[in-house]
């Protein structure tokens, strides 16, 4: 029997009884019945997570997007694909239909391989949020390029660091990117970025801002005439089911950040299966995630899994705030979005604004709401059941990773009986969560709190770490014997429902954002006054998390607002804006150890406040540290 939809919560223990008993049988029919294969596999699921090998589907051949594109075109050709709603609500929206969407695709793919791009190459994507963002991520998979987008927020020096590592051989951006009332220098900053990469040998630049740019000769050329003289018609490449699909990097909780490799097989079923079941999605619904493609939620839930479902996905170019508050709301009301699926920070943001916004809006349309990338509060959950649900739509709090390709833990919406605020609930079919204990093991039955790992691979899973498959296996495989570790707690309630509490490892999340604490503290500690520093994170209204930092500089009499400020831009040229510190306090000194490790979870309460619950600092190699700090508390 084939799940791939399931519509009422009898189906769903029906399917997740079966995904827990024979996985391979489970997955086999979903692959089987609702995707097109150039030929079948050999073998379902091989795996070791001893040695951090997971292979799904092997022996299969396919593309991607002959799944998301050609295979719609008989049925849903003149269908919207992408919406394309602009920054500026006085630019008109772009609705394009399957058969354009496939026009641009081949027409982008074979631009790529006019300039040289070959199966197998990196290619790196640093755009905005513009159609030719999803366009370009297709054309790669359509000729088999391994695409690498970075989320163009980002910094020069974390734009090169990216695309060194994988060792990308071309470039795709625009001149500019409009966000609310400003313009930001994309084609600048690639040009920095690339003083240090010599093997970027093409830059394809899409026109947006219009502003004036440099263009190098040779290696610089504009995107738009090369479409017009491209064909429109390109052979898809046939890929492995394992051949790499995209990289993309997260932050990990110590130095560069780790280019997570997704596959292609596994990961189209995967991102699909989840987008039909978690957003109930059916064929006249207007489907709009929030998030940017930058990002996992981007590549997951705007692209692959509702392309492959033949869904009209929504992309916003803009900001929640620009023109005003209302922006959001206006967009649902103009294209009568359906599921709306967001962060937790924009729903505070926006929380903190009159209703007037949200009133003047017809939210009539909406059915299915959705959170991700952060646990969301209940006065959040609320705001956003009450104002935007009007108390009728389902809420699903989704719970995932980069790492994770899909969500693994969500309520599946009008199907998981009460959905409660704060609560992920169930894992979906083909999920296996474990809580374990400090001593590893596994916590059986409710309730229960502990580390969050999962004991049995699932298609969407990532492979491996671009070039360092031994950190892959450190990272996730080492901490628990047999269990994939997803460096979160949670806790499970009598009725099994997961809640996530949040991170327990260096990596902090910031407005929905992972950051890791070491690549943070690296570059402060670049600047030639500081000695050392550390930083954590403290609550904050709406970012859910804010990071403070503890700097000890060479010679404490020098401590000043301008080294503050230096510290911060250092920050925002190293990795972007998103990773400033909101508080910056020097100290004389850095609570440690005997062993000389930084007790950071004093360094936590201190920051949140929590100054009475410290527990016993006399152990410390410093412990009079620790009052002067408090004392000079920001
Ligand atoms: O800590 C969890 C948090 O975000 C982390 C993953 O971040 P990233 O790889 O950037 O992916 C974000 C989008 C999938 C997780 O380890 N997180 C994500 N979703 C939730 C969440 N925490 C609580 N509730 C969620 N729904």
């Amino acid at each position: 029997m084939d799940f791939y939809h399931i519509q009422s919560y009898s189906e769903y223990k029906e399917a997740y009884k079966a995904s827990v008993k024979t996985p391979e049988t489970f997955w086999e029919s979903i692959a089987e019945e609702n995707f097109s294969w150039k030929k079948k596999w050999n073998e379902i699921l091989s795996w070791d997570f001893t040695k951090a090998e997971i292979r799904w589907f092997d022996g299969a051949k396919l593309n991607i997007t002959e799944n998301c594109i050609d295979r719609h075109l008989d049925t849903r050709g003149e269908k919207t694909a992408l919406l394309f709603e602009p920054n500026s609500p006085s630019e008109a929206a772009q609705h394009i239909s399957y058969n354009q969407l496939y026009e641009k695709v081949c027409r982008f793919a074979n631009v790529l391989k006019q300039k040289g791009i070959e199966k197998g190459d990196r290619v790196c994507i640093y755009l905005p949020m513009i159609p030719e963002l999803a366009v370009s991520v297709l054309a790669c998979a359509r000729i088999g390029a391994v695409h690498s987008v970075v989320f163009a927020g980002f910094s020069a020096q974390a734009l090169s660091q990216r695309i060194l590592d994988c060792d990308c051989k071309m470039v795709i951006t625009s001149d500019g990117a409009f966000r609310g009332n400003k313009t930001i220098p994309l084609k600048n900053i690639v040009d920095n970025a690339l003083e240090d990469c010599p093997d970027v040998t093409s830059v394809l630049v899409v026109r947006r801002t219009g502003e004036h740019i440099k263009m190098k000769e040779g290696r610089d050329e504009w995107l738009l005439p090369l479409l017009d003289s491209a064909s429109i018609s390109c052979i898809p490449e046939v890929m492995d089911a394992e051949d790499p699909l995209f990289i993309l990097y997260t932050s990990g909780s110590t130095g560069k950040p780790k280019g997570m490799v997704h596959t292609t097989a596994g990961y189209m079923v995967y991102s699909a299966y989840t987008f039909k079941n978690v957003f109930q999605y059916q064929e006249e619904d207007i489907y709009w995630c929030t998030a940017d493609i930058g990002w996992i939620t981007g590549h997951s839930y705007i692209v692959y899994g509702p392309l492959a479902n033949g869904a009209t996905t929504v992309m916003f170019e803009g900001v929640p705030s620009y023109p005003d508050y209302g922006r959001f709301w206006e967009i649902v009301a103009k294209h009568k979005v359906t599921q709306f699926y967001t962060a937790p920070t924009a729903i505070r943001a926006l929380a903190k604004e009159p209703l007037e916004f949200v009133k003047k809006h017809d939210l009539t349309s909406l059915k299915i709401l959705g959170t991700v990338g952060e646990p969301i509060n209940e006065e959040a959950w609320h705001w956003y059941n009450n104002n935007i649900g009007d108390g009728l739509c389902p809420i699903v709090d989704t719970w995932w990773q980069t790492e994770t390709g899909g969500i693994l833990i969500s309520a599946l919406p009008k199907i998981t009986p009460a959905i409660l605020p704060t609560f992920a609930t169930l894992p979906l079919p083909g999920i296996q969560p474990v809580l374990v204990d400090d001593s590893s093991k596994e916590i059986k039955g409710n309730p229960a709190h502990g580390k969050l790992c999962i004991k049995f691979p699932w298609p969407g899973m990532a492979r491996t770490i671009w070039g360092d498959h031994k950190r892959y296996k450190e990272t996730y495989f080492s901490a628990y014997q047999n269990k994939y570790f997803t460096g979160d707690g949670a806790l499970r309630n009598d009725d099994g429902y997961y809640r996530i509490t949040g991170r327990v490892d260096d990596v902090i999340i910031v407005s929905g954002h992972n950051l890791g604490t070491a690549p943070i503290e690296d570059v402060i500690n670049t600047h030639e006054a500081v000695a050392e520093s550390a930083i954590v994170g403290f609550p904050h209204d709406v970012k859910g998390n804010a990071l403070y930092g503890f700097v000890t500089l060479k010679h404490p009499e020098f401590s000043s607002e301008k080294i503050s400020e230096e510290i911060n831009q250092l920050i925002s040229t190293s990795i972007g804006p998103i990773a400033k510190l909101d508080k910056i306090q020097f100290t004389e000194g850095l609570p440690k150890t005997r062993s000389g490790k930084i007790m950071r979870r004093i360094l936590r309460k201190i920051a949140s406040g929590e100054t009475e619950s410290l527990g016993d600092i006399s152990t410390l190699l410093n412990p009079e540290v620790v009052q002067e700090i408090i004392q000079q508390r920001k």
